[in-house]
């Protein structure tokens, strides 16, 4: 069945990836994004990967309630939201913490009171594995305490609570996805991760180096509890992820009011970085240069999902492996190696 979906943040790297999905499986989308983190470029390819143009661009911010009402004003009545816009650099939210309170929590309060005067109670929320703090005991499954311990994850599980708050307050249903490390791209190098300047994360670094463009990796610190001292993630396939969205909000239109749901999003195979660069290597046939460094503050040794329920209740599972992460990754980079920026 066909539905009209409001996406924010719909041009960053997991929106525009979620954009085709739901595209390709014959969805109408209206996106709100202000360009903040992306490009207007990664829309455009969207919508020629999906070959439809069943896509409406609202520039906007989504704390700006006259924005959000345009976007729901664009057409007909959205079904369901899926809200990815906000900010998510570790690092700034310590340094500038109301700006993640601004951004993450004012923003989903604006959404909301506009689905609330639009009507439309049915959301999918971008939330984070970094709401479990530094747990000690795995996999981490939702019924364990979130203790977040920066503004980033502090701001979404704030965001969690408010939206399970609105749950019992009326006919709401929402589904939290707590995603654990996204990476890779499509399979056609068109679309993919596309982060200013030095990227903060591991996945966009390696490939930097792969490509030339960064003389080495350097490992945040061998002298972790793990196996082989390096830290451990639960990496996942950007697509596995998009396709994660439009079963989430699928299962919530079937769903009677109010309705909650916490998810874990991961494979629930963790890997140490070290597993990572060797993966990369297998899978490219290139060599990452690398050095150990100090740990990098704020970094937790472990984290590792229980992804269960999502296969569940959703009937969804991770089914891409480390080999296609680091292939289609690998693609995107080559491709565009300026990211959107620059000629392709
Ligand atoms: P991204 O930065 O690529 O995408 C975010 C999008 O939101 C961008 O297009 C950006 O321009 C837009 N945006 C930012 N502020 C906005 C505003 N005020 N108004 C309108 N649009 C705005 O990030 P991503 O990796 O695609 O992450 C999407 C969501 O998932 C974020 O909420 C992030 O916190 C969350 N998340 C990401 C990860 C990850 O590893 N990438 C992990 C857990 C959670
Ligand atoms: C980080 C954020 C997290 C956010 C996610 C996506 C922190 C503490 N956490 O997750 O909140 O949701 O990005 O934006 O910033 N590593 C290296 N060298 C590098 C980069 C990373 O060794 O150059 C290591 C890290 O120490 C970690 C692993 O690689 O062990 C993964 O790091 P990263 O990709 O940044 O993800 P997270 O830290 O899990």
């Amino acid at each position: 069945m066909s539905r009209r979906v409001l996406i924010t943040g719909g041009a960053g790297f997991i929106g525009s990836h979620t954009c085709l999905v739901l595209l390709e499986q014959g969805h109408e989308l209206v996106v709100l994004d202000n360009f903040d983190n992306s490009s207007p470029e990664a829309l455009r390819r969207v919508q020629e990967l999906a070959g439809s143009t069943q896509l409406t661009l609202v520039e906007g911010d989504v704390r700006d309630a006259s924005a959000v009402d345009k976007a729901f004003g664009s057409g007909g009545a959205v079904d369901g939201v899926i809200h990815f816009a906000g900010l998510k650099a570790v690092g700034e939210s310590v340094g500038n913490p109301l700006l993640y309170w601004d951004v993450n929590v004012n923003g989903s309060r604006v959404l909301a009171a506009a689905m609330e005067r639009h009507g439309c109670r049915t959301l999918v929320f971008s939330s984070t594995s970094t709401a479990y703090g530094e747990p000690e005991t795995f996999p981490l499954r939702e019924d364990m305490p979130t203790a977040p311990v920066h503004p980033y994850a502090q701001t979404k599980v704030a965001v969690e609570q408010m939206l399970a708050a609105l749950c019992r307050s009326g006919p709401w249903r929402v589904a939290s996805l707590r995603y654990f490390n996204p990476v890779g791209a499509h399979p056609s190098g068109q679309i993919g991760e596309d982060p200013m300047g030095i990227p903060n994360n591991l996945f966009p670094f390696i490939t930097q180096v792969a490509a030339g463009r960064r003389e080495q990796l350097r490992i945040f610190g061998q002298d972790y509890p793990t196996p082989d001292g390096t830290g451990i993630r639960d990496y996942l396939h950007v697509m596995d992820l998009a396709e994660a969205h439009g079963k989430a909000l699928e299962h919530l239109l079937q769903q009677p009011t109010p309705y909650s749901l916490t998810l874990n999003i991961g494979t629930g195979r963790g890997l140490s970085v070290l597993e990572v660069v060797q993966g990369f290597e297998a899978a490219t046939g290139l060599t990452i240069p690398y050095e150990v460094v100090e740990r990098r503050p704020g970094d937790v040794p472990r984290l590792e999902a229980c992804p269960q329920t999502a296969q569940i209740v959703l009937g969804w599972s991770a089914r891409r492996t480390l080999e296609e992460m680091c292939r289609d990754g690998w693609a995107w980079q080559q491709a565009n190696p300026s990211g959107y920026r620059g000629p392709t």
